[in-house]
């Protein structure tokens, strides 16, 4: 036996024992020598061996016998499972450089302020607040995110109407949990982030995708749905703004279906050509769900978001949530309602846009110098844009074969469509992805790769220029 003394020689015997009976190494039924002999084998008093016997046989390990000693015990199941890999798929790290949407520059995140409203809180906070918190959030957070929201989003509500949820994903879960009124109908944009159309068909509804055009979701076709999810302020992916007419339209619709309609707003806060144009939820706070996020405005690892909804469907909502564990950690809540209470949120928002109009206009100057035939839509706000391409959906996988090959990773546009086969052929472009340090090279990387794209005459193919 290979005996690690580090914790003491009976935990070292013990813990060889053990992982000779786990690894198969003493196969069940396998008789162990009598502790007398295997004290003076190891050279250890036998009193340690028999402690060590009677701990195995308590675990299960070992069994006792009348008369015939300590032998091991039968084996319940196939022994151990094999180590699983620690890393999940989601959103797997890539070497080279990474444009693909969806975050924010994670090195901007405000530790500075974040520490301060940490020691804050900490030092300011009841014993009380460190029980099992209130489901629906808490109640500081809940109060300067009403405010906030009012001032930089035009969010009518109160406080009572705001819930605490871990992401957009969780407030979307909630809410097909809470409007389905058996088998019905939810609709989402067209095209979309996938996850999400499939997270309503897996809590019971049926989905209906509605086409998007320059105006944004295409509101004459819908019909008897539940609820409508959209992006009004940047739609995801395509970066068109819903018009004034389509807001109308759109409550309108809802008003008559006796519909809501859901508004993911994940990057309304950053538009660089005017103000940010306010929330739809402004419009019609009877008929609108508002769902914000931290996660492009501070960083997705917080798992921070919030639910504004009509006073009407807060009792379904709070049911759904009695029966839900997943609620924020309190004291995360607490140091966002102090960030913000404080202007530090604020004053980050600004920071972060000034870097990303910077980044905004870099690619564009780039894209329009130096790839002349392509065209990025949909600049006007958020932290992505789409980099449209001469070809077809066919030239797609040389096109991704190009990009990867040049170390570029972005998301293909047409993985984000319901049927990929209908979409134009482009590619969508984080540019607030990569930190600061990267950007440069990145943008180079991408024109680079693009260029090679653009001119398959070079390997004798023709030019797309
Ligand atoms: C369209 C859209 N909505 C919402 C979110 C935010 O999701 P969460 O709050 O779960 O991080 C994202 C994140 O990428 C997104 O792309």
């Amino acid at each position: 036996m290979d005996i690690d003394r580090t914790h003491g020689l009976r935990a070292g015997i013990e813990r060889a024992l053990r992982e000779a009976v786990r690894s198969g190494q003493l196969s069940p039924g396998s008789r162990l020598p009598s502790s007398r002999v295997l004290a003076q084998q190891l050279g250890v008093a036998r009193n340690t061996v028999s402690q060590v016997y009677e701990q195995l046989a308590a675990e299960g390990y070992l069994t006792a016998r009348p008369r015939s000693g300590m032998s091991v015990a039968p084996r319940p199941g196939q022994g151990p499972p094999p180590d699983l890999p620690l890393a999940s798929p989601f959103r797997a790290p890539v070497t080279g450089f990474d444009l693909r949407p969806g975050l924010p520059d994670l090195s901007l995140f405000p530790r500075r302020a974040w520490l301060a409203a940490t020691r804050h809180v900490l030092r300011t906070m009841p014993h009380a607040a460190l029980a099992y918190g209130d489901p629906h959030g808490s109640a500081e957070l809940r109060e300067a995110l009403a405010g906030y929201l009012g001032r930089a989003r035009g969010v009518i509500t109160t406080p009572g109407n705001v819930l605490i949820c871990a992401g957009y994903t969780h407030a979307l879960r909630m809410l097909c949990q809470a409007v389905d009124r058996g088998r019905s109908t939810i609709a989402f944009e067209d095209p979309t982030v996938p996850d999400y159309p499939a997270l309503a068909g897996r809590s019971g509804l049926h989905v209906r995708r509605i086409p998007v055009d320059g105006a944004g979701l295409m509101i004459g076709h819908l019909g008897d749905e539940v609820a409508a999810v959209v992006t009004p302020a940047h739609q995801f992916p395509t970066g068109v703004t819903l018009s004034p007419q389509r807001r109308r339209e759109l409550v309108g619709w809802a008003r008559r279906a006796g519909a809501v309609v859901v508004e993911d707003d994940y990057d309304g806060e950053f538009r660089y050509d005017r103000q940010p144009i306010g929330a739809l939820q402004g419009l019609d706070p009877d008929t609108v769900v508002y769902i914000g996020t931290v996660s492009k405005t501070i960083a997705p690892a917080l798992r921070i978001a919030w639910l504004v909804a009509p006073t009407r469907l807060i009792p379904a909502l709070r049911e759904v949530l009695r029966f839900q564990e997943t609620y924020v950690n309190v004291i995360d809540q607490l140091i966002l309602a102090q960030l913000i209470r404080s202007g530090e949120l604020d004053r980050h928002l600004r920071r972060c846009r000034t870097r990303y109009r910077q980044r905004r206009d870099r690619l564009g100057r780039a894209v329009a110098e130096q790839l002349p035939p392509a065209r990025l839509s949909g600049v006007a706000a958020g932290l992505h844009a789409v980099l449209h391409l001469p070809g077809t959906i066919a030239d797609e996988p040389e096109l991704l074969d190009t990009l990867t090959a040049h170390g570029v990773a972005v998301d293909r546009l047409s993985g984000f469509h319901h049927r990929p086969a209908d979409a134009a052929l482009g590619v969508v472009v984080g540019y607030t992805t990569p930190p600061q340090h990267a950007f440069e090279g990145a943008v180079s990387a991408l024109v680079t790769a693009v260029r090679a794209y653009l001119r398959p005459e070079a390997r004798g193919s023709g030019s797309r220029g």
